[in-house]
């Protein structure tokens, strides 16, 4: 994993060097690759959920309902306003509501502004962070009773109205009935129909009961859920049964997720990437102050702007000092990973780039070309490649694996030299599971290479990682 550090050498990201060609030509015709699949078909349909109405189907219209405020008002109405009670008189003790309004702080076309890149900051948020698993996925009846297979989701403690739940028996029954039952949450319905018989309302097991199928149908749409205990990730099975057939489905119980949003994102068509408010570059020192001011120099000569932050655990430190520069001093030896973490730690853009202290940057280190493929693509960390003195390039590019062991023997982790497929939308570029000391990455403390172990790797939570072969 080390590779770059070993190296006395000149590094560089290549970005149409010969050799490289050479080598990736050579793997390209020895390996019989699947054909590249797009990486990524973001989601169809809209990204937010959309709020699922009290209005009826028409087909349910002429039912009369009898609205139960109460429970009306425990449902989102995905409109929150942050209101203070300024302006209103308080008396003593009363608890004060305070909010302020971050919109005054712009002039109105700043505001503007930043409001369309702050929304597409969030829509790439939601296509990167939600998975076709998230989508409601509604089961139509091929067994009377219609329900939502997936996507029904609840924050802890709060109520949602229940999608999708419809029975679809033959008519002329003398009575419809079905059931729900919960473990984590109690029922409740939005609205009382006329001629429904409820039992267990606000409670785990509700019962609904009526000789109409259109009314129990209006009924359903009715159905509310609410969480009652406090897990931040957890989900309920819930049951859905009428006479002779019964369905489970679960409710998703979790926080929404906390976007991180940085500013801006993709340029506008044809502009260039401003790399000083997207990219951090760090790297961490020991004892090679020669290699490290070089370095610095040598992105200065391209990055004037950007911020260095340097992690230094040496011995006797030197200062390192300059516009835009970070150097924070460590114990003596304290070690490559904990200067790594250190060096993350401090960086606040949406991308941090990783370099060895023994690395030079050249005309050839495109950082725009790096971020072009972290804006474009749900991958967590794009590599280069680097040059030695010698001339010799590598991207070193490996496979990693994980195949479960007999019990008690643990599991094989497996480690080749190759990629598993191109990047499509990307020539030259490859997916694979690491890269050389020379890479690109989002933030994001989410993102799976954080918590990289000595060993590089932490298969629960794989990421694509990819390299530039040429
Ligand atoms: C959302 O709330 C605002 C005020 O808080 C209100 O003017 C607006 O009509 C609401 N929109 C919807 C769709 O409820
Ligand atoms: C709810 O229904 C389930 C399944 O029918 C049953 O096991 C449970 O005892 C019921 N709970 C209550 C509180 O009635
Ligand atoms: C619904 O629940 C009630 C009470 O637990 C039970 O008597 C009835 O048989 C159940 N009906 C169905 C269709 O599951
Ligand atoms: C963050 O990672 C955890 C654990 O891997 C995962 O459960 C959670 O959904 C992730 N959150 C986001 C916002 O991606
Ligand atoms: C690029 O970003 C930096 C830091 O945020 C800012 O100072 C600079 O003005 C930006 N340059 C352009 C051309 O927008």
């Amino acid at each position: 994993m080390r590779l770059g550090r070993r190296a006395l050498c000149v590094l560089v990201l290549l970005l149409v060097g010969a050799s490289l060609g050479l080598l990736y030509a050579r793997t390209r015709d020895t390996s019989d690759r699947p054909i590249p699949l797009p990486l990524w078909a973001p989601l169809q349909g809209p990204p937010r959920p959309e709020l699922l109405g009290l209005a009826p189907e028409p087909r349910y219209a002429h039912i009369p309902v009898r609205i139960k405020e109460q429970v009306v008002g425990l449902l989102s109405a995905n409109n929150c306003s942050c209101e203070s009670s300024a302006g209103i008189f308080h008396l003593p003790f009363q608890r004060q509501v305070h909010a302020t309004d971050f919109t005054e702080a712009f002039d109105p076309e700043e505001l503007k502004a930043a409001s369309a890149s702050r929304e597409q900051e969030f829509q790439a948020f939601l296509s990167r962070s939600q998975s076709a698993a998230d989508q409601l996925l509604i089961a139509p009846a091929n067994c009377p009773l219609q329900y939502p297979v997936q996507g029904v989701e609840v924050q802890p403690l709060r109520s949602i109205l229940v999608p999708g739940l419809s029975l679809h028996a033959a008519s002329g029954q003398e009575v419809y009935q079905v059931n729900l039952t919960a473990s984590l949450g109690t029922w409740d319905v939005a609205g009382e129909v006329t001629g429904v018989t409820l039992t267990g309302e606000g409670q785990p097991n509700l019962t609904l009961i009526s000789s109409g199928l259109d009314q129990l149908n209006r009924q359903l749409q009715l159905v509310t859920y609410s969480s009652r205990s406090y897990q931040a990730n957890t989900a309920d099975t819930v049951r859905f049964s009428t006479e002779g057939h019964e369905a489970a489905f679960t409710i998703h119980i979790r926080h929404l997720p906390n976007p991180r949003l940085y500013p801006p994102g993709s340029p506008p068509q044809g502009a260039q990437y401003n790399i000083s408010a997207l990219v951090t570059i760090a790297t961490k020192t020991f004892l090679r102050y020669d290699r490290l001011r070089a370095l610095i120099a040598s992105i200065r000569r391209f990055y004037p702007t950007v911020t260095v932050i340097i992690a230094d655990d040496s011995d006797k430190p030197e200062i390192i000092s300059g516009p835009h520069i970070e150097h924070y001093l460590m114990p003596f030896g304290k070690g490559w990973f904990a200067g790594r973490n250190l060096a993350v730690s401090q960086v606040t853009t949406k991308y941090v780039l990783w370099v060895d202290d023994d690395f030079i940057f050249t005309a050839r280190t495109q950082l725009e070309r790096l971020v072009d493929v972290l804006e474009r693509t749900p991958l967590d960390l794009v590599g280069g490649a680097v040059r030695e003195i010698s001339g010799f390039a590598t991207t070193y590019r490996q496979r990693l694996s994980v195949e479960p062991g007999a019990p008690g023997r643990g599991n094989c982790f497996r480690q080749k030299q190759g990629f598993h497929h191109e990047l499509s939308g990307f020539p030259g570029c490859v997916v694979t599971d690491g890269v050389v000391n020379f890479f690109l990455a989002r933030t994001d403390k989410n993102s799976s290479w954080m918590g990289l172990a000595p060993f590089g790797w932490d298969p629960a939570q794989t990421s694509w990682w990819i390299t530039r072969p040429k």
